[in-house]
């Protein structure tokens, strides 16, 4: 992706989620000089990679397979220096921007709707055993309430409803056309996106950053890089 446009689409996502009353962590608006200046203090942000994560998943239209999150919580698994045992983040769905088929092998998660448009939920039974889909029925928490489904499924979450996604579930989402964009929620177990996504259909998580103008927000991935250049 250009960093142009992740320049962009990070300042739309915070406008959006401004607009629904939803505040980020003062440091959300950090620059490059920012981060060096407080390095000092802001190395549980650095360990555990909290703040921005804008990804086209090796797609040339981010508006059309892409995802633009922001992580606001975080721990390490057998850390006992993060023993937090809990992740949350925020997104920004747009509509008809497709998040590739996935499961996590360690990780459950709630997906939630928190406000905006509607939410397309696509879940296709899952061996993670197997890394693979295997097709047939199963059963998932929508709101609280169970629920059966067969593979290839759709669940529409509309703001203010959830779903809880455990191994098996395969899933892939979208903003429902016409509703506008959503803000999406994700409350879970620790997370560690460099291993804990299988993507089904060969997706890249972590996407190559062609420098076309001057970082305004360095993605999380990036602080690191960003440190060890001063
Ligand atoms: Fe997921």
């Amino acid at each position: 992706m250009k960093r142009s446009e992740i320049n962009r689409r990070i300042d739309e996502a915070a406008a959006f989620w401004e607009g629904l009353g939803f505040r980020l962590p003062p440091w959300a608006g950090f620059s490059v000089g920012d981060w060096r200046r407080n390095a000092a203090v802001c190395r549980e942000i650095f360990d555990l990679q909290l703040g921005w994560d804008v990804t086209s998943f090796g797609s040339s239209d981010f508006l059309k397979c892409g995802l633009l999150l922001f992580t606001l919580r975080n721990g390490r698994a057998g850390s006992d220096e993060y023993p937090k045992p809990y992740a949350e983040k925020i997104m920004m769905v747009r509509e008809g921007q497709v998040t590739p088929r996935h499961f996590h092998w360690y990780k459950s998660e709630d997906i939630i709707n928190r406000g905006g448009g509607n939410l397309v939920v696509e879940l296709f039974r899952a061996d993670p055993a197997e890394n693979r889909i295997c097709g047939g029925s199963f059963t998932i928490s929508v709101n609280g309430i169970r629920k059966k489904l067969d593979s290839g499924d759709k669940l529409i979450l509309s703001p203010g409803e959830s779903c809880t996604m455990e191994h098996i579930h395969c899933h892939s989402f979208y903003g429902e056309t016409g509703s506008g964009p959503c803000m999406i929620g994700e409350v879970s177990m620790v997370n560690d996106d460099r291993t804990d996504n299988c993507f089904v259909d060969g997706a890249i998580r972590f996407v190559p950053v062609e420098e076309d103008e001057p970082i305004r927000y360095p993605l999380a991935c990036e602080y690191r890089k960003i440190l060890a250049a001063n």
